[in-house]
Parts: C-alpha cells; structure tokens; sequence
C-alpha cells in the first residue's frame, strides 16, 4: 500500500498538456564536451551558479544532481569517460539555494549506503533553507565497487536493495509526517521547544538498519522534500509507483515514452494511487540551431568531441576486460575475444562471464554491417542517441509540444552537453517556443517545488497517527 493515499484516486490517465524542465548537471559522464573554447569547470561552484540561474530564467522546476559515492575505475585507473567527480549533491544544492529563488534542487542519494534517519534530517534541512525547494532522487545505485567504500563493505543483491528501499522511504515519510503544523512552541511562556503531543518519535528496527529518533526539525513550505525515483527494472518501477511524486525515466523516444506512461499508470493504480499522481520526465539532450541543417552539422560536432579515440578504446576496456590501446581507434572493433572472468561494466548490473564473448560477436557483427570503425560504434553507443533531440527550435518545439498533448511525458530532465552555457540557447529559444505552443508555463506557479510540479500535498495517514508514541 502506498504511504502517500489519494482519497480519490482517478482511475483514467488525463495529459495535462503541458512540459516540466529540470537540468541535469553530470559532471561524471562521456556527454559533456570539455575540450571546447567555452567549457566550464565541472567542479566549480561558478559553474553550476551559472547554470542554475539560467535553467531559473528560463522557468525550469528543477535543477538535478546525480550520485556518485566513487570515482569510476576500470583495470585500476580512473573512468577515461568522466570528466570529472561530483560535488556533494546536498552541500551543491544548499550552496544554490541562495542564489535561486524559484527552481527545484533534486539532490540523488542512494538507499543503499545511507541511513534513513540521517539522510532524512539532511533533506529536510536543505528543504527547510531552499524555503521548500528540496527533493530527493530515491536510487538503489548498481554500482558495486561503492560498497568497498563503505564500512559495510559489499552490496545487497539487486532484489534485496528494493526491499530495503522501500523501508528506508517509509521511515523518512514517517520522520517528515512527525511534526505536526504549528508544532514548535509559540512562546518561551509555554516552557517547551514543543506544543505537547505534536511530534511524534519515530522507531523501526529491522535487517538492515534501526531507527529510534525523535525528528529534530519541522515541515517545510511543501510539507516534505518531492520524491523523485531512478530504476528501471519491475521492481524499480512498483517501487516509484508506491512511492514517488516523480520518475526520471531513461525513455525519451515518443513511442517509448508513451509505453512507458502506460506501464506506471497501471503499476500506479495497482497501488492504489491515481492515475496521475506520478510524473514521468525523461533523460534528454537537445542539439538546436535556427536551421535543420545547421542542427546537423552540429550535431556531428558535438559527438566528434564527445567520444575522441582513447574515449573509445576506454569504453571498449571495460567490455573486453583487457587493455586495447594497440588498437586503432578509427579501426574495425578488435578481433580478440574479452578476457571472460573480468568483463563487468558495473560489477553490479552489467553482463560478465560467457556473455562477454556473445555481446563483443554482436558488436563486432553490427559495426562491420554498418560499416563502423570503434570511435564510430562507441559514438553511436554512448551519445544517448535515442535521448537526443536533433533540429531547429521550431521544428523541435513541434516535437515536444506532441509529447505534452498525448500526455507522453510531464517534462524533460535535460543533461546539456557544454557545462556552464548549456542551456542558453534552450532558454533563449526553444522555451518562447514552447510558450507559443501553450505547452509550457509563462511564471512559476509558486514557490515550491510541489506547487511548481501541480503535485499535491501529502496527506498523513490517520491510521497510523494514533499507532505512534507522541513526544
Ligand atoms: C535515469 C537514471 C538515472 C540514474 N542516476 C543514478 C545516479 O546518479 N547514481 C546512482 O548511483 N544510480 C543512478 N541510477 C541507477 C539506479 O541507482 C538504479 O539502482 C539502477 O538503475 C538499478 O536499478 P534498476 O535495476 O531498477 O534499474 C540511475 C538510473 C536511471 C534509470
């Protein structure tokens, strides 16, 4: 059952019409370009101050950044795709709180690592700073090598990680449902930090973790930080579905999108929520020009410097579990076969073992039928291809503006390909666009993130109000 109850749930799915923008800052990634006159720094704060108050301007709900608790390594050297770490998302997004006033701050954070009563007070502090702002990207994170990190060490089992997710949201729901409004005190006359019986404590004990708190901060502008989800598999998706307000989901491509909306609706309606209680906005990446041609050639621009040669034959390491720096870049994919036992891209989640050899004959299949040299097959791989919308403003804002009718998606996450410019021209230009269309908003609707996604404020359950102990 949901924690999070609609007392009238609708059963049809309506579009509303109309697009979200939220702005994904990477930093560990192969799409940023960063060999170009105008390349940002991807670690500074000017950068993502630059770029916030741009995604700001341009009316945007959300400013989005990733998780990465590791830097990505393969036969023991840094990731050669990432250019560079992160940022601590939470001390990142607290920094720009101060210098935004209207846009969303999504901070990922995994389930995995973190503990639920912590994690939850960190929320509801930049929550409480941002005036309302705050969200929450729930991930289970498929990165194994992060557990040696940690002092647990290890990872859970792909299953195992859902099931602890699930009780780790339920306890932070809990820990933000535990104030009640006007809980704090309103004179020092009444002799206490709190009004008698308005914050409750909160206790769990379970496999993974114990929690018994009494939560030390009150509601925010929007009641709780937003609760955005990133997991694709079953599981991820009954997940989002019983908890989320928000899905960054990896299908952009319409028909994609639109199978994809159909799928949560049913999970959504399953768990007992409406059918338009979760939002759905896409990884994405635009490449725009004030002519269709012109969209092209930059388009070839752009991926030539996304992906150069030892970009490519980095990438083909880590399927190949081998070094492949003899090999030409501009040449077929190698004829060698993986070293099988090594062959993992993510330790976690990617494939290993005999399917190595399957997926490099698959490879080395398509690239000789495409007639592909490796840059040009790792180009096509890694560019985000199916996420990337090629064209002139009009012509894309066109696209877009279909999305918002059929109710496909409530908006795009956008990843910008140039880091801090990025979303100029996207501002300037595709965002008048879309306006014209009527597909987009012309102000904030308010001040918090809740009210400028149109989500509604989360109703405590009453059934659980008279279970807990009061403080
Ligand atoms: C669009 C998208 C973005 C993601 N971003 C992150 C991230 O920033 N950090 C992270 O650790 N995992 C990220 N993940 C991976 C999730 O952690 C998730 O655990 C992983 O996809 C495995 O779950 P699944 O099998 O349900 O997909 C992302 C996944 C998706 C689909």
């Amino acid at each position: 059952m949901s924690q999070n109850p609609n007392p009238h749930p609708a059963r049809e799915f309506t579009p509303s019409g109309t697009l979200q923008l939220g702005v994904f800052f990477q930093g560990v990634n192969s799409g940023t370009i960063w060999k170009t006159a105008g390349s940002g720094s991807q670690t500074d704060f000017e950068s993502f101050r630059r770029l916030a108050q741009t995604a700001e301007r341009g009316l945007f709900s959300a400013f989005f950044l990733g998780e990465g608790l590791r830097l990505r390594e393969h036969l023991g050297r840094p990731h050669a795709l990432d250019v560079a770490g992160r940022p601590d998302a939470q001390t990142m997004l607290a920094a720009l709180a101060s210098v935004t006033s209207h846009i969303g701050l999504v901070a990922t954070q995994n389930t995995t690592y973190n503990d639920p009563a912590d994690l939850a007070h960190r929320l509801s502090s930049l929550d409480l700073i941002s005036g309302g702002r705050a969200a929450w990207n729930i991930v289970t994170t498929d990165n194994a090598w992060t557990g040696a990190n940690f002092r647990r060490g290890g990872y859970l089992d792909h299953a195992d990680r859902y099931v602890h997710a699930e009780a780790f949201v339920r306890t932070a729901k809990q820990i933000w449902d535990a104030w009640d409004d006007g809980a704090i005190a309103a004179s020092a006359a009444a002799g206490r930090w709190s009004a008698p019986g308005a914050v409750r404590r909160v206790r769990h004990a379970g496999r993974h973790y114990t929690v018994d708190v009494t939560p030390r901060l009150p509601r925010s502008a929007q009641y709780r930080p937003v609760l955005f989800q990133a997991g694709d598999s079953p599981e991820g998706r009954d997940f989002a579905a019983r908890q989320a307000d928000v899905i960054f989901s990896a299908h952009p491509t319409f028909d994609a999108a639109l199978d994809f909306r159909r799928d949560i609706v049913d999970r959504t309606l399953k768990a007992g929520r409406g059918a338009n209680d979760v939002k759905i906005m896409p990884a994405s990446e635009f490449i725009l020009a004030p002519t269709p041609q012109e969209a092209l050639e930059k388009k070839e621009w752009v991926r030539s410097l996304q992906i150069g040669p030892q970009q490519a034959i980095a990438y083909l390491e880590q399927f190949w579990g081998r070094e492949l720096q003899s090999f030409d870049p501009d040449g077929p994919l190698p004829a060698i076969d993986p070293v099988v036992e090594e062959t993992s891209e993510t330790r976690g989640s990617g494939f290993h073992g005999a399917k190595a050899r399957q997926l490099a004959d698959q490879w080395r299949a398509e690239a000789k039928e495409k007639g592909l040299s490796i840059r040009q097959f790792v180009s096509a791989r890694t560019s985000r291809g199916d996420s990337t919308f090629t064209g002139s403003y009009t012509e894309v804002a066109d696209q877009l503006a279909e999305y918002a009718r059929a109710g496909a998606v409530d908006g795009f996450n956008i990843s910008p390909w140039l880091i801090p410019s990025g979303l100029d021209e996207i501002v300037d230009h595709l965002v008048p666009a879309l306006q014209e269309r009527g597909v987009y908003p012309t102000e904030y609707a308010g001040t918090t993130l809740r009210e400028n996604l149109g989500l509604a404020t989360p109703v405590r359950p009453a059934a659980a109000a008279e279970a807990e102990a009061r403080v």
